[in-house]
């Protein structure tokens, strides 16, 4: 008997551009070929009865550590804990070791992923003074979702800190440039601050407010001298938001789904340098004004910044502990938990976990469920009551800082590329992730 569709996902209630649709799905090649009533028409079929299936989650910004220090992570497992959360498409940060610069190192990576990713992939080229005059072209290498500027000196060598070279940057190209946004003159002027035998807590004062709105500031001013459109990451703090509102014709924002949820100080009392990121967790005004921004519309979407660090790093007393908190797998749990605690809409979810990603970075073909797109799909149980817990991160460095917290709204199936690659906590089958392809973009005017 022959079939019409290689997988039909029957029963849910799926989130199409419209809204939700009860609903069948066919897949067929690995692409969403048919809605409607599809009974008995799958070679394969998923019974979504009583669940929510929602287009494929990107995450923007991971931290997948290969080549380099493989030991925190590797493409495999970063995308094995992916897709256990739901993900279906990541874009990986170019501050491995060595740094994703050149045309070379960008194609090391796709061949590194391929047959090994268990999500969809794609890589941002890193900028330097030394490479900025070739971004143009490197930007157009395969799988390349964008560059990527560190304009405050974090994990790794990156780094573009003065005007003239952003300005060189900016200058080069035409695709999203995306901007960690911290001042590194001020970062290196109040560094005393930190010195051994420093608290944690004091993390936050040393990367204050002023460093990012600063350079945020500088930022923008460059953006528009040269009609670039940048994204600015992990945004953190009230002011910066105040300003963004009024950027958006050339600056889209994301923000992290833990500057969400933890607050300072309590976070670093009680998680010590496991809360240690940049830029920091802040104090709860600035939590409130992240909340406003998603909720007026001035966020466009949300990221990870997955950044796995082992145990044994984050043990070093600060500041000597690295910078940065696993989250590509416990994302979507928080975020479904904000939207069953009437944080947010799952409407204003999906835009910021799926088509803010697919508007922002010229994505062809994903982050809707719509005939003619990729069978990406994340299919969650907004009921569940789950733990998240240490033993369910897949993450080489096995921990994630809501460990012990119950939260409602889980991920019970990923599928990519119409493969069921995750059911009920399980990975099944190989890995099948795909490089992802992007549209033209233009310059902002
Ligand atoms: O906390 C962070 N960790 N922030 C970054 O910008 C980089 C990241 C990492 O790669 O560890």
């Amino acid at each position: 008997m022959s079939f019409k569709f290689d997988l039909v996902v029957h029963g849910g209630s799926v989130f199409t551009p419209g809204g939700p649709v009860n609903t069948d799905i066919g897949i067929r090649h690995g692409r969403i070929a048919a809605l409607g009533d599809l009974k008995n028409q799958g070679a394969e079929t998923f019974n979504a009865t009583g669940l929510t299936v929602l287009p494929g989650v990107i995450d923007e910004q991971v931290h997948f550590r290969e080549p380099g220090p493989t030991q925190k992570e590797d493409l495999a497992s970063g995308s094995l804990g992916a897709v256990l959360g739901g993900v279906t498409t990541v874009f990986e940060m170019p501050n491995t070791d060595p740094a994703t610069t050149t045309a070379e190192l960008m194609a090391d990576k796709v061949a590194r992923a391929t047959g090994r990713m268990w999500t969809n992939f794609a890589f941002y080229v890193g900028a330097s003074p030394e490479n900025a005059d070739q971004l143009k072209d490197l930007e157009r290498v395969p799988g390349c979702c964008g560059i990527k500027m560190f304009m405050g000196s974090s994990t790794g060598s990156l780094l573009v800190a003065d005007d003239a070279n952003v300005a060189r940057v900016l200058a080069s190209g035409t695709r999203r440039v995306t901007v960690h946004s911290e001042d590194d003159d001020r970062l290196k002027e109040r560094n005393a601050m930190v010195s051994a035998g420093a608290d944690v807590a004091m993390h936050p004062q040393w990367r204050d407010v002023e460093t990012a709105l600063k350079c945020t500031q500088r930022l923008l001013k460059l953006a528009h001298a040269s009609a670039r459109r940048v994204h600015v990451l992990h945004v953190t703090t009230a002011e910066e938001m105040e300003l963004l509102k009024d950027h958006k014709d050339i600056a889209t924002v994301e923000v992290l789904p833990q500057h969400l949820t933890l607050a300072a100080p309590e976070c670093y009392e009680r998680l010590g340098t496991l809360a240690q990121m940049n830029p920091p967790i802040r104090e709860a005004r600035h939590r409130e004004a992240l909340w406003k921004a998603i909720n007026d519309g001035v966020v466009d979407c949300l990221g990870s910044d997955h950044a796995p660090h082992t145990l044994e790093e984050k043990a070093r007393p600060y500041p000597r502990s690295p910078s940065g908190l696993t989250g590509t797998q416990t994302m979507l749990p928080l975020m479904l938990n904000h939207v069953a605690e009437g944080r947010l809409s799952l409407q204003r979810m999906v835009e910021l976990l799926s088509t803010g990603a697919q508007r922002i970075f010229g994505v062809a073909n994903k982050g809707r469920i719509a005939l003619g797109y990729d069978g990406d799909l994340t299919i969650v149980d907004l009921k569940a009551r789950r733990e998240i817990t240490n033993k369910w991160i897949a993450s080489k460095s096995g921990w994630t800082a809501f460990d012990g917290m119950t939260v409602t709204g889980w991920p019970k199936a990923t599928i990519v590329g119409g493969h069921v690659v995750m059911r009920d906590d399980e990975v099944q089958g190989t890995p099948k992730g795909a490089m992802v392809h992007f549209q033209e973009t233009l310059r902002a005017g």
